[in-house]
């Protein structure tokens, strides 16, 4: 029902979807490159990705990094495919049962879409479950901690279908810990006088014993995106 909203929803909003919120497009880009400290040749998943904009800017700004994105909207993925070309893996899957095997990134990022998960516990597992031991999670949204998140949150509970809730950095940070992540740090800024955002960064917890295998690793196993991006997880 919910994520149905959201389909809808982005299903209106994709064609105009860039132009019309550039700004804070471009503020949670910028914030969130800083923070995702990606190195060449890594392996990283944007989740909710919309039109792909992320991406394009880590494919510009990082050589020879392998990306991949999911989102649960058709019409932000075809935007997405039209900016990335062959760039880039889309698959159409939600963030609670992402179309990816255990194990297979280096980096999962998601920007400004945790607000409309569901269920953001069942997310947050699945993003670990994607990610190799180790693996570094960046997730940049709206942040509860300020006023004017707040009252726009409230605002879109009651008039929004598509909207579930927003969070504020020590809600974020119990949900990212209880998923598996250790250390997690969670900066809060503002992007203009009224509107503020946070990111937080977490490391996939590696347990000691009964680790899941992670995909081949090294320049030498880099994998074939045509075959063996592996997708036993129940692509929709
Ligand atoms: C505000 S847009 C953000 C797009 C992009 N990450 C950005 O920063 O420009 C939110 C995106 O999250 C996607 N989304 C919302 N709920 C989702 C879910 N449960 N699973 C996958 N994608 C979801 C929407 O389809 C939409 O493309």
């Amino acid at each position: 029902m919910g994520t149905k909203a959201v389909v809808e929803t982005y299903g209106r909003l994709a064609a105009h979807y860039d132009r019309r919120w550039s700004f804070y497009i471009e503020a949670t880009l910028r914030e969130t490159l800083r923070r995702l400290a990606l190195q060449p040749r890594e392996r990283l998943l944007d989740v909710g990705c919309g039109t792909g904009v992320l991406m394009e800017a880590i494919a510009a700004a990082i050589p020879d990094v392998e990306l991949a994105g999911a989102d649960a909207s058709p019409e932000m993925l075809a935007v997405a495919r039209r900016r990335l070309g062959d760039g880039a893996l889309l698959r159409e899957g939600q963030a609670e049962r992402l179309p990816f095997a255990d194990g297979s990134f280096d980096v999962v990022s998601s920007t400004n879409a945790f607000h409309y998960f569901r269920d953001p516990v069942a997310a947050l597992e699945e993003m670990a479950r994607v990610l190799r031991p180790s693996g570094r999670l960046v997730i940049t949204d709206w942040c509860d901690d300020y006023l004017a998140c707040r009252i726009c949150d409230l605002w879109l509970r009651l008039f929004d279908r598509a909207h579930f809730r927003t969070y504020g950095t020590e809600e974020l940070r119990q949900l990212v810990e209880q998923a598996g992540f250790r250390p997690v740090r969670i900066d809060r800024y503002k992007i203009s006088w009224l509107w503020g955002l946070m990111t937080a960064v977490g490391r996939r917890v590696a347990a000691e014993s009964g680790e899941r295998p992670g995909p081949p690793q090294g320049r030498a196993a880099r994998w074939n995106r045509s075959a063996a991006w592996p997708t036993d997880c129940g692509a929709s």
